[in-house]
């Protein structure tokens, strides 16, 4: 059975959702799930933007069909190579022959990677700025290498002004029914799930995404339609702005994010004590995570919101606990910037050596400020120590302010 959606008259969401993959890019926890979306504009010639990953092919196909009606399928847009969008192509080529595939040139050398069927007779080449017109609607297509993969560009129609953005602008979980942003509470339904794709996934290319916003400042926007995620008709500035932050690695939160290991709770006991000291002294935005039991992608995306950042780490095999060794290598390589952090250490042979590996990873990375206390745990905290926390907890709460 089709289920597709209009989007404005003539263009519909021809999308599916994925409830059953675990990890998304086998890598990636999605308990929500996570949406597919393709998009098919019914004019003069009949023009589909992106295709869907493979596991929710069938109804796509069926979705395509249902829309075409007897129509054939003129042309395929393809904004990223990426195979969660590209996957059905081999399928379009061989249920609509005349099908042309417009795209730009690094995605002519994905496709002859990803396919062996004839490329060559089959695309046509688009540079930047460069137009192609389906009868009623005309659209123009803008390079953003990068956003998420270097062929990756987004196609703007003029006629409805609606900008086809490839990964930007998408979210994890499924949609649900609910395919437009005003469908949703944005801030408990959405801002989660979409913080942590876009750090995790796009993260590293902040750079590009300002490139990217910049481009589409210059141009008039009324909808945003997603690869992953709902399709924004409202509130668009309210999106930019999140893109801008985090892509300029801008907190979002004054607050402080505090995330441990502990192998038998001494370095967690401490941790306790220091948030309950903030709390105390009317710190109330701190969020707590132990290493050992939350995915990294959720520890990133926090990373992302919070402007402080307390590392608890245990000594483990001589070397940091190695969870958070994990998590400081990932946020190391998603590029996080300007970020406030203390340190606290727990050892029991050797002293020092979480402290001094934490602070070759932050010298690695770009205006990570490390405040001056610290706590150097020997296996256990003593009530005698208590000023540790006080000293921590007050450079914390006044450098949040
Ligand atoms: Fe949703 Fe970069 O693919």
């Amino acid at each position: 059975m089709h289920c597709i959606r209009e989007v404005e008259e003539d263009i519909f969401w021809i999308g599916s959702e994925d409830r059953r993959l675990e990890l998304f890019e086998n890598l990636f926890p999605i308990p929500q799930g996570v949406a597919y979306n393709s998009y098919l504009v019914m004019d003069e010639k009949t023009v589909l933007i992106d295709t869907v990953d493979y596991s929710v092919g069938r109804q796509f196909l069926e979705n395509v069909k249902y829309v075409l009606k007897e129509r054939k399928l003129d042309y395929l847009i393809i904004n990223h190579m990426e195979p969660d969008h590209c996957s059905l192509i081999e399928e379009l080529i061989y249920k609509y022959p005349e099908m042309k595939i417009i795209c730009n040139t690094p995605t002519v050398k994905m496709l002859k990677q990803f396919y062996s069927f004839d490329v060559e007779s089959k695309i046509q080449i688009v540079k930047e700025g460069e137009a192609f017109s389906s009868g009623k609607h005309e659209f123009q297509f803008v390079m953003a290498p990068m956003v998420h993969w270097p062929e990756v560009m987004v196609t703007y129609e003029k006629t409805e002004k609606i900008l086809f953005s490839a990964d930007a602008f998408g979210s994890f979980g499924a949609l649900n029914g609910k395919l437009f942003n005003d469908d949703i509470d944005i801030e408990k339904d959405w801002l989660p799930e979409a913080r942590r794709y876009y750090t995790n996934i796009v993260g590293k290319y902040g750079v590009q995404v300002q490139n990217l916003l910049k481009k589409a400042s210059e141009i008039e926007i009324k909808t945003i339609c997603p690869l992953h995620g709902v399709i924004w008709k409202s509130n668009l500035s309210y999106l930019l702005e999140k893109y801008d932050k985090w892509s300029k690695y801008e907190p979002e939160t004054r607050g402080v994010l505090i995330v441990y290991s502990s192998v038998y709770g001494n370095t967690e006991n401490v941790v306790n004590a220091l948030a309950h000291y903030l709390g105390e002294n009317n710190l109330n935005k701190i969020e707590i995570y132990d290493s050992s039991n939350t995915d990294v992608s959720y520890l990133v995306a926090k990373s992302f919101e919070y402007s402080n950042i307390v590392i608890a780490a245990t000594t483990y095999n001589l070397g940091v606990f190695p969870k958070i060794s994990n998590y400081l290598e990932d946020i190391k390589r998603l590029n996080l910037q300007n970020r406030t952090i203390s340190i606290i250490e727990n050892s029991t042979w050797v002293p020092g050596i979480v402290t001094k590996e934490v602070k070759n990873i932050l010298s690695e990375m770009k205006n990570m400020q490390i405040l001056e206390n610290t706590y150097a745990i020997k296996s256990s905290s003593k009530e005698f120590e208590y000023e540790n926390i006080k000293n921590i907890g007050n450079e914390i709460i006044k450098s949040c302010k």
